[in-house]
């Protein structure tokens, strides 16, 4: 089999430096990634997300460590050639470096991720730099951190004002000092990014921000209409797959219901002698059944 060359943390730095544009996604299992791989994404986040468009929560909050491995492992599994990025969810790097360390070392070897992506500016710059000093490639992400949604009072635009985009910048700044390959800006205004990426070496990987990222990450389910709890401003919708799925599936149970489905196509043929056998065979076991209790078994099935 051939095993092709998978996108690396390298490649990232010659985009930005050769001004070609990263495309980026979010998978989740064996068919989101290999739909991501095939459509030609450079890298794959397996995201804490997943809380929201795979398990319904309305926060990536409840979302654990084992939770990421699982969905980690399959994604890195089936695909050859995009990047694999594995999100640290909430509480699981933030208690300490040493912390962070154990985990991200641990989601690594479990799934064969190529590297780890955690939230936080400047107060975890320490932590990056413990990880990649020790081998671990991190994808830093400032600007809305979902993880702290609950201390930022929802899911909201960052950065507007002066003294929250220049703590931004330095967030940024910070993350970039600390070794970071590359960095998530989340829901930031299209000129403060555009900043952002003009200060920074490592490319800057926007959603919500802007057409001046050196790349772009879009949650899988947000491209095709498959989360619809709401639509975020930041996506654009490429195709509605969710109104497809679901006029297809009720296709299917009318088609039930009206005993359309299956047909002689779908089903599967036995030879005629068997079949009149196995028809000997229970008829010869109803008849001493019958003759015991004096009613007829075979025409008591049909009426049940
Ligand atoms: O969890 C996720 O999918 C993310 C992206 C939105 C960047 O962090």
């Amino acid at each position: 089999m051939e095993t092709m060359k998978r996108f690396t943390t390298r490649e990232f730095a010659q985009r930005k430096s050769n001004g070609l544009p990263i495309a980026m996604l979010t998978a989740y299992d064996a068919m989101t990634a290999r739909l991501g791989e095939a459509a030609g994404a450079d890298a794959l986040l397996v995201g804490d997300s997943l809380g929201m468009v795979v398990q319904g929560h309305d926060t990536p909050i409840p979302v654990t460590l084992d939770h990421v491995i699982y969905h980690a492992e399959i994604v890195a599994r089936v695909t050859q050639r995009s990047l694999i990025i594995g999100d640290l969810p909430f509480m699981t790097y933030t208690v300490s470096p040493e912390q962070a360390l154990t985990n991200a070392a641990r989601l690594m070897q479990a799934t064969g991720v190529g590297a780890v992506k955690m939230e936080g500016g400047e107060t975890i710059a320490p932590t990056i730099r413990r990880l990649v000093d020790v081998g671990i490639p991190v994808m830093g992400h400032v600007g809305l951190q979902p993880q702290s949604v609950h201390q930022v009072g929802g899911m909201r635009v960052q950065g507007r004002e002066l003294d929250a985009a220049q703590r931004l910048l330095r967030d940024a700044q910070a993350v970039e000092a600390a070794g970071a390959f590359a960095i998530v800006v989340e829901s930031v205004p299209a000129p403060l990014a555009a900043m952002i990426t003009a200060q920074l070496h490592i490319p800057t990987i926007g959603i919500g921000a802007g057409a001046g990222c050196d790349g772009q990450v879009q949650i899988f389910h947000d491209l095709l209409a498959l989360f619809d709890a709401f639509v975020p401003r930041h996506t654009r919708q490429y195709a509605d797959i969710g109104v497809t799925i679901r006029e297809a599936l009720g296709a299917y149970v009318r088609d039930v219901q009206a005993r359309a489905f299956p047909t002689e196509q779908n089903s599967f043929t036995m030879k005629t002698e068997i079949v009149d056998a196995l028809n000997a065979e229970i008829a010869a076991q109803d008849t001493p059944h019958q003759a015991a209790n004096g009613t007829d078994a075979h025409a008591d099935r049909q009426h049940n």
